[in-house]
């Protein structure tokens, strides 16, 4: 099975879950998430921003898998972060989501008000509203600052972070105050090229598996949670098919020169959404 890692607050979670960025709400997200309990994830990362809760709740709910054993994540969109209306949004998250709680509640860009936004959210996990909180985006200096004003860490800091942009500087910085990392667009994104990069696909032959599954193996040797995103049952099944290998340390370091230092994503240091 998919190992766990246990956060700083005692809070075990799944190393390997299911994205859902950019799926739309409706079939296509029911049917991922349905698609990947049957396969063995017990681990759905969602926002409120993407729009699909309603359809994550809808494909657990018609999955045979217990709501407590299926780890939910979401995340606190910038305009209620701003606007200083977290409550309201969790509560809107819930609703959607049809749960009365969620295992892990996170800050999703550090926008104008995370300070307060984060303060609000320490409320609802004292209240025991959700399970753990965290952030996502945050570079060093905003984990420090967090550290600085408040005595509850984040338990994880989600960045963006595939082999072609490990983020390995925010990665120690976070690993060495306890934070663990997930990792967003762990596969390069979508539209990317990392899977198709010939020195990947050396790799494959080696090992029997495809570019993906060098890729999430790579992730989860380096400790990093991880959360492949597709809409393809036979792709959702490939990506949790990681356990049966692993990879070299030379393989691991061959997995490592894909670093070409460039983001896929937006710099979290200036966001303009
Ligand atoms: P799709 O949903 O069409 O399968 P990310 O790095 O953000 O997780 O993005 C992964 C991208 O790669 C998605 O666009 C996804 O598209 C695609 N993908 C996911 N799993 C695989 C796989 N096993 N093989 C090839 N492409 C994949």
């Amino acid at each position: 099975g998919v190992p766990h890692i246990v956060m700083s607050n005692g809070v075990s979670i799944p190393q390997l879950g299911l994205g859902v960025f950019r799926n739309p709400d409706g079939d296509t997200t029911v049917s991922a998430v349905r698609e990947a309990l049957a396969a063995g994830y017990r681990h759905i990362d969602t926002a409120m921003i993407y729009g699909n809760e309603a359809s994550v709740g809808r494909g657990i709910r018609e999955s045979e898998v217990p709501r407590r054993e299926v780890f939910v994540t979401t995340k606190l969109w910038n305009d209620d972060i701003r606007q200083g209306r977290t409550r309201e949004a969790f509560l809107r998250s819930l609703d959607a989501l049809g749960m009365d709680y969620v295992d892990l509640y996170l800050i999703h860009w550090p926008v104008e008000g995370w300070q307060k936004a984060w303060e609000d959210m320490v409320g609802l996990y004292e209240e025991r509203r959700v399970r753990a909180i965290g952030v996502s985006n945050f570079q060093p200096h905003h984990l420090s600052e967090l550290m600085d004003i408040s005595s509850t860490r984040p338990v994880v800091d989600q960045i963006e972070s595939s082999p072609q942009f490990p983020n390995n500087d925010t990665m120690s910085f976070a690993r060495s105050r306890r934070i663990d990392v997930e990792a967003w667009s762990p596969l390069g994104g979508t539209g990317g090229t990392l899977l198709e990069d010939p020195r990947l696909v050396d790799l494959t032959k080696r090992y029997g598996k495809s570019p993906a599954q060098i890729v999430i193996r790579w992730h989860l040797q380096r400790g990093v949670i991880v959360i492949p995103k597709s809409t393809h049952p036979q792709r959702i099944r490939e990506n949790i098919d990681v356990m049966d290998f692993s990879l070299t340390q030379a393989d691991m370091a061959a997995v490592d020169a894909l670093d070409s230092g460039s983001r896929v994503g937006p710099d979290p240091d200036h966001i303009d959404f």
